[in-house]
Formats: C-alpha cells, structure tokens, sequence
C-alpha cells in the first residue's frame, strides 16, 4: 500500500481518477475535486461522500489547500478534438487547460497527470511545452473492450503500455437481457462474419443498423471485436451498437459502458440512462489510470 498526502482532481467528472487510486491501492487523506455537473457530482458523492468539492475550476485562487502531493485531470477536450472543429486554445473550453496549467505551477504537487484525446500535432506539443513532459498515447482497448485512443502527459516516472488483455464485447455485455429493456432494430446490411474483418483497432465491423442519420451512428460491431470509442452525446441513437443476429442490433447498455471503462458495475446507477451513457463517455478506462499510479512509489 502506497501513500499520498492529498489529490486533486480538476474535470473530476465522475472520480475515475478516485477509483483508480483506490484501484492501484494508494491511499490519501484528502480527496479535493473540482467539478460542475450536477450528474457527475451526485454520482462521485454517492460513492467517495468524502470528497471535498471545489466547484468551478476557474475560481481555483480561491482554494487554499494544502499537501497536495497528486493533480489529475482531463479538461474539456471538444476544443481540442480533431473529430471537432480543431479549434484551438482560443476555444473557452481549451482555456480551461490553462487553469490546469496555473494549478500545477501554483501547489507544485510531486505527481501530475493530464490527460487528453489525440490532436492536432501543433497543439500536443503546445501543452508538452506547458506541462514540460511529453504525452504516452495509450489505447484503451489494450485493458477493455472498448478502442479508446488518449494521451496522457505525467511525471510519474517509467509508464510503459500497459499488459494486452484479451477482452471483447463478447466478454463484457449482458446475456440476460429482455429485449423489451434495451433500444434496437434490424440490420439493413450484414457482412459475413469472415467479411467483418477484424481491424488493427481490434473492430469488427458487420453491420449497418435502420436508422437514419451519419454513417458512424449506423455502424454495428460484432461482438467478436472491441466498440468504437464512447462519446459524451451517447445517447439518442448514437450509443455503440452490436449485432445480436444476422438480421438484429441493439445498443449497449450503460452497464455494458461501464465495463467499457473497467468502472465497477452499475457505477453510475441513481440518474436517468442519458445522463448515465454522457458521464461514461466522458470518464476515463479506470484501469488505463491505475495502471499510471501503480508507478507512484
Ligand atoms: C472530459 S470530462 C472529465 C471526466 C473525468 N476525468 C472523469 O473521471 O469522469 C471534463 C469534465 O470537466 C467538467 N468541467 C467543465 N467545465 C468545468 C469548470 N469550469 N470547472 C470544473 N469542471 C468543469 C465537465 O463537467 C466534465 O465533467
């Protein structure tokens, strides 16, 4: 068992960051978080009720805390997202990494991990000039069953990738499910299965669903191979889809997201389904996290 003085979590969304702690078995006495979201904060009291929150990250010169010996966090990264606009620090929500910024260079913790989703190259090494450490690109899929490409930038020293498990969706969803529980349909194509080849990213790709809308939210994925990375609009019809025959689909359920991001079962129960499948996606995979702090000696 490791100890630490105290963490802060800046973005602390639902506390993935506090589940990893506990995870790689590293103990605090505090726990400080800065968060907004009314759903995350009820999700992260109900099961870390210690957790001291700060509130808005930008009123951090208000905060006088003390012994802060790890800060973690991921800020909004829609402006930083090459998915999105690839908007740019000029983005408000980008600003927010310079409060991340401020933070480090004010409380000096010994550990620091900033996370974030791939970008453009200018603005990677742009915040690597900020944080004076260079990103590991680590893909969730090595530890879920889920391909989820993210960058993490810390001084804890000597991360390699973490050890490959072989998991599928076939290993992590639901069996018993009513088909009246869950939103699904038909499939207007199927590819065979030795069709659906299974790609680098570990995806197999068999299907297209009868909705109408862009490309990315008719794929169906066999549960043979990995889902597509969760986003934070996962709801409406844009959740991660598997086949349940050669003629049906259905979504995931948010437990099945959970799993996706190595969370404990039902996590995140206690708000409404939408609200559920957005905190998922925007969460960090648990075990990619404590993989990190397990080199915090
Ligand atoms: C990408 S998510 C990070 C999720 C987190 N890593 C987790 O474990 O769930 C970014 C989070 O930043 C929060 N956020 C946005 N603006 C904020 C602000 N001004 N102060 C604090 N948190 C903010 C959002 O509500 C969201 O939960």
């Amino acid at each position: 068992m490791v100890k630490i003085k105290n963490a802060l979590g800046l973005f602390d969304g639902i506390s993935c960051g506090q589940v990893a702690l506990k995870r790689a078995e590293i103990n605090y006495d505090t726990y400080y978080a800065s968060e907004i979201n009314k759903y995350a904060l009820k999700i992260t009291q109900k099961h870390f009720p210690n957790t001291i929150q700060l509130g808005d990250v930008k009123q951090w010169k208000e905060w006088d805390l003390q012994d802060i010996d790890l800060l973690m966090g991921g800020s909004p990264c829609q402006g930083f997202s090459l998915a999105g606009l690839r908007l740019n620090f000029d983005d408000p929500r980008s600003k927010l990494f310079f409060d991340f910024v401020a933070v480090l260079k004010h409380y000096k913790p010994k550990y620091f991990l900033f996370e974030n989703v791939v970008m453009n190259k200018d603005i990677q090494d742009a915040i690597s000039k900020e944080l004076g450490v260079e990103p590991i690109l680590i893909n969730s899929g090595l530890v879920s069953a889920q391909s989820r490409d993210r960058l993490y930038w810390t001084n804890i020293p000597n991360i390699q990738q973490p050890p490959k498990k072989e998991i599928n969706l076939k290993d992590i969803i639901e069996t018993s499910l009513l088909i009246s529980e869950v939103r699904g349909g038909m499939l207007k194509e199927y590819f065979k299965h030795d069709e659906g080849k299974i790609s680098p990213r570990g995806l197999c790709h068999i299907g297209t669903a009868d909705l109408n809308g862009f490309d990315s939210i008719k794929r169906v994925y066999h549960p043979d191979g990995k889902s597509p990375t969760l986003t934070t609009n996962g709801s409406g019809n844009s959740e991660s889809k598997i086949s349940t025959s050669e003629t049906t689909w259905r979504k995931l359920t948010p437990l099945e997201c959970e799993r996706l991001q190595t969370l404990p079962d039902k996590y995140t129960e206690g708000v409404s389904n939408t609200q559920r499948y957005n905190s998922i996606g925007n969460g960090w995979t648990v075990d990619v996290i404590s993989h990190i702090f397990r080199n915090i000696k």
